[in-house]
């Protein structure tokens, strides 16, 4: 019988990616989103590649009954993967009570209906960023690397949640759990029917990168060329969303296949390699054809110098693994970015 998989934040960038690799893969989702930061015209999108229409329901995580009547109107979940979270870390030091209610609430909420609902199993959605700027004999960087002092409300709000899980499921919950820390996830389905939408200007390197290269952005800025790297820019994991997703799929599925003895485990999802943002430029422009303008300012406050993931516990326990080139992720952020365009929305 096909398993059911409640995923919260479902119709945002990395939860419709991996609603459409589950359904791949043969699990029933039910989505639920509140629509603070995406549309619901992204589960027709889902519809299109898939062939399946998800289920969709408008729940903020922070209501509690109503988050309580999708467990009762769908008793079949059996595992949550819990993308919905507020997620800029700018405005996160600007409203950080906003970012402590908002991601602390919503998964204390799920965690204690999860065992009154029978739900066996939880993926949370966690971050390289708990790693701070890692030391560089800690590069690339491990699971057991330490966790520094967050930079920000969003960084803490992802360390005390995982703190949240790791001290309930000592208190004896009923669950496994699997906190997947993301590196730098970029691009989009290869259809182009679904990708990354930003709101306003673009915090994020490749929304910015891809704007600027159709034209609605005059320049990229790049964010400093006098870091202790061998070209002076910032150096990240750019890991493929598509590939991000499926990592997702390993996990739930080594959750609901009994594979896991632990009550807690921890993975990084990355590729294993960095790339510096000077690199990714040229990458692009190579890749596209596409000639990007730029100018190097200064540092950006809070940027961490280099960071990247040792992947090898996700590749042998998940046997999971980061597939497509840097080049081919950023092709598919750039198809997207121009399908925008055709459908007139940017
Ligand atoms: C990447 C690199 C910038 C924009 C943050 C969060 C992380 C995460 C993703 C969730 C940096 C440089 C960027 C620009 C630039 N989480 N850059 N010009 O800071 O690595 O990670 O977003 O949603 O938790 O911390 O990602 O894409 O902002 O920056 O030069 O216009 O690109 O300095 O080196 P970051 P990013």
């Amino acid at each position: 019988m096909k398993q059911t998989i409640l995923v919260t934040g479902g119709t945002g960038f990395i939860g419709s990616h991996t609603t459409v690799e589950l359904i791949n893969a043969g699990y029933n989702v039910v989505i639920i989103d509140n629509l603070s930061n995406s549309n619901a015209d992204v589960v027709d999108g889902i519809e299109k590649i898939t062939g399946v229409r998800p289920v969709f329901e408008k729940v903020d995580c922070l209501d509690y009954p109503a988050l309580e009547g999708v467990f009762q109107k769908y008793p079949a979940i059996s595992g949550i993967i819990h993308f919905a979270a507020s997620k800029a870390v700018g405005e996160s030091v600007e409203k950080p009570l906003l970012y402590y209610r908002n991601n602390l609430n919503s998964l204390i909420n799920l965690l204690e209906l999860m065992p009154k609902y029978d739900v066996k199993g939880i993926i949370f959605s966690s971050s390289c960023t708990v790693y701070g700027q890692p030391d560089p004999e800690n590069l690339p960087v491990t699971e057991q690397a330490p966790i520094k002092v967050a930079e920000s409300p969003y960084g803490n709000t992802k360390q005390i949640c995982e703190e949240i899980i790791r001290d309930n499921a000592r208190a004896g919950a009923p669950y496994k759990a699997i906190l997947l820390r993301y590196f730098n996830p970029i691009g989009a389905h290869p259809t182009a029917i679904i990708g990354e939408l930003p709101n306003g200007v673009p915090a994020n390197l490749i929304p910015y990168l891809t704007q600027t290269a159709i034209g609605i952005r005059k320049e990229l800025s790049v964010f400093g060329d006098d870091y202790s790297t061998p070209d002076g820019s910032c150096i990240r994991d750019f890991i493929y969303v598509v590939d991000l997703a499926k990592a997702h799929v390993a996990a739930m599925k080594r959750i609901l296949d009994g594979g896991q003895e632990e009550p807690v485990d921890v993975f990084n999802v990355g590729t294993g390699h960095g790339e510096s943002v000077l690199g990714l430029i040229k990458t692009f422009e190579e890749a596209t054809g596409v000639k990007l303008p730029y100018k190097v300012v200064g540092r950006r406050a809070g940027d961490i110098e280099q960071v990247w993931g040792n992947v090898d516990k996700a590749n042998k326990v998940l046997g999971w693994k980061a597939e497509a080139t840097l080049a081919e992720a950023l092709s598919s952020a750039w198809k997207w970015q121009q399908e925008l365009r055709r459908r007139g929305i940017m």
